[in-house]
């Protein structure tokens, strides 16, 4: 493979999205073979027992490197978890020249973004519904659900709210969420890693309050006189509601490879909205909790086996992995995330 064809589809799997924008991998390249490794570093936190947020990550990094490669004219082989005793190496790619091809999706992947602003305008219509959807399924257990009839959205919405407040409520989990929001930059700057300020799109009134919040000891008082639940349905359920379209991401298989591909759906299926002029914003917490993988507190469990039931009732035997919310943002471009350095993500 030319060398500047091999830079340009390492540089499409690091444009790929990350929980939190933790960029949790590594590359090991040998000139025709490219080692995928999760990064020790960033990977294995609270909320990624089991690596399903490292797991998405690197599927939407091999998806990006897949649909890069293609418009180059490469055929991807991809094989996951090439040696069973390396649980962090979790795939090697390699390249076979082909015609070139799925260059829409390919240009999609720069102008990919998180937006977090509000309120979208719609329609988003049964055509747009129906190319995200057959993004979803390109994989054998992947599927995306929308939340169009009345009581799908306010069970979808529910559940929203109740995840996001836990991220408030429970002390590991808000340490988690508040260390990867990287305060010390101000609300102008971005970070090349973590969440920068700038892209949160809290309101200027909010964010001394905000930025203050990271306090666990504020935070728990707060908690007590519900703050948690009014942060919730700011974070995630009032956005939700505002969107002209709400969909979750399933898969009917949640071992490590089951997920991969479920991150490799996410992926083309954000390309695709992209493409459409959509917009997106991804919610995880709903799934993560619902997969049962993450060691919550006895005081946390009874809201588990409430968000367990309404997960069921949204997706049946399927496992939720995502909410999205869909619709058209403002036409300007809100702050996006930075990345590190090409160099910075090759392994030692
Ligand atoms: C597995 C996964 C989970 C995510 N969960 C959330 C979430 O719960 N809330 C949110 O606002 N963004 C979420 N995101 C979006 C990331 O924060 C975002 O992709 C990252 O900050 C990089 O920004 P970019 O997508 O603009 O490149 C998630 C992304 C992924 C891949």
């Amino acid at each position: 493979m030319i060398e500047q064809d091999i830079e340009i589809i390492l540089a499409a799997g690091i444009k790929a999205p990350s929980a939190d924008n933790s960029q949790p991998w590594q590359y090991e390249f040998d000139g025709h073979n490219l080692k995928l490794w999760a990064d020790k570093k960033r990977s294995g936190g609270i909320s990624d027992e089991r690596y399903v947020l490292t797991d998405l990550a690197l599927g939407a990094t091999i998806e990006n490197m897949c649909i890069q490669a293609s418009a180059l004219g490469y055929t991807t082989n991809v094989s996951y978890f090439p040696d069973e005793l390396q649980v962090m190496h979790v795939a090697t790619l390699s390249w076979v020249v082909s015609e070139s091809q799925d260059s829409q999706l390919a240009q999609a992947i720069p102008r990919r973004h998180c937006d977090r602003r509000f309120p979208w305008k719609g329609p988003v219509t049964k055509e747009h519904k129906l190319a995200l959807v057959q993004q979803a399924r390109k994989f054998q257990h992947t599927d995306l659900l929308w939340l169009d009839a009345p009581e799908k959205r306010r069970i979808g919405l529910a559940l929203l709210a109740q995840a996001e407040a836990l991220r408030f409520r429970t002390q590991a989990l808000h340490q988690e969420l508040f260390s990867s929001i990287h305060f010390e930059i101000g609300w102008k700057k971005i970070a090349p890693e973590g969440l920068s300020p700038a892209t949160l799109a809290i309101e200027s009134l909010v964010r001394p309050i905000f930025s203050r919040l990271k306090s666990w000891s504020l935070m728990k008082k707060l908690a007590f006189l519900g703050m948690d639940k009014m942060l919730g349905f700011r974070a995630a359920a009032l956005p939700a509601r505002l969107a002209p379209g709400l969909c979750i991401l399933t898969t009917r298989s949640i071992d490590r490879t089951g997920v991969i591909d479920a991150g490799r759906a996410l992926q083309r299926v954000w390309l695709q909205a992209t493409h459409e002029g959509l917009s997106a914003q991804p919610f995880a917490a709903s799934g993560i909790y619902t997969l049962g993988f993450i060691p919550l507190s006895k005081e946390a469990l009874p809201q588990l086996k409430s968000m367990k039931d309404l997960m069921k009732s949204l997706c049946g035997e399927q496992h939720g992995l995502l909410v999205l919310r869909i619709g058209f943002a403002p036409a300007t471009s809100p702050p996006k995330s930075g990345r590190r350095p090409l160099e910075a993500f090759l392994k030692p």
